[in-house]
């Protein structure tokens, strides 16, 4: 009997791109980190399925929706984007409404779907699920309870033992795992935010973050501390059975141009 292909997604996370190109984020040129992740991709993962972009995708710039998409659409793969603390919402909905980088809610692929939530809450950097976010999750499992389900956002929604990152998480995460709780078809909780890789579980479901293309921190730390080790993204590989395999990639050191090191200055 022949063996269904799994599904193979990426994450990528937290880009902060600004309007003017090479802007820097803790000394980190963006554009450098994202170029150096995005040929890393082409390299090793030249044929997914789509990818999933948790937020951040600007820093706190409205008009770099379109440098965004400038740089995502060449990967000629679906790109579902979803926002976080240093983006806009609003403005993220109109820019990439259609074409194959967009804010879609609810992803379904072959056996699996995808949940995409807004975790941001207007004026500060802590994450909130509004209940017409509750609302929707609740609704689109309840609808497909066959479907193996990913839920993506931008916060963690569970504290991740870095302190200064502990104050930024979902503030009501216990409302999202009293949803979830409910459907037993939730594989998986995938998130940003965090600028770290990390991985943990909450009974079966997996709980995963990836690194950002820009900047790292060092997970564990009271206050933010830069990690210098470079950016990277996570690979999935999601199996019609519902099991799930991943991994985080990293850009080569000897790879990464001078500028998307941090800079003295
Ligand atoms: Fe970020």
């Amino acid at each position: 009997m022949p063996i269904a292909a799994p599904l193979r997604v990426l994450q990528v996370t937290d880009l902060h791109l600004k309007t003017q190109p090479g802007s820097r984020v803790w000394g980190v040129d963006v554009d450098a980190g994202l170029s150096a992740v995005l040929a890393h991709i082409r390299e090793k993962h030249p044929v997914v399925d789509f990818i999933l972009a948790t937020g951040d995708l600007v820093g706190d710039d409205p008009e770099a929706y379109t440098r965004v998409r400038q740089a995502l659409e060449p990967l000629d793969v679906p790109v579902h984007c979803l926002p976080g603390n240093h983006d806009f919402p609003a403005a993220l909905g109109r820019r990439l409404h259609d074409g194959p980088v967009r804010w879609q809610r609810h992803v379904v692929a072959g056996d699996w779907q995808f949940v995409l939530l807004d975790s941001s809450f207007p004026g500060t950097p802590e994450g909130h699920l509004a209940p017409g976010e509750l609302a929707l999750l609740d609704t689109v499992l309840a609808m497909d309870p066959e479907r193996h389900a990913m839920i993506c956002l931008h916060h963690n929604p569970v504290p991740i033992d870095t302190p200064w990152l502990d104050t930024m998480t979902v503030g009501n995460g216990e409302a999202l795992f009293a949803v979830l709780d409910r459907y037993p078809q939730v594989r998986a909780v995938v998130w940003g935010h965090i600028h770290a890789e990390f991985s943990g579980r909450r009974g079966a479901v997996h709980l995963l973050a990836a690194p950002a293309t820009c900047v790292q921190f060092k997970p564990g730390t009271p206050e933010p501390q830069v990690d210098e080790r470079p950016p990277g993204y996570r690979w999935f590989e999601l199996h019609p059975d519902g099991r799930l395999e991943t991994g985080v990639e990293r850009v080569e050191p000897s790879r990464m141009p001078a500028s998307a090191r941090r800079a003295s200055t």
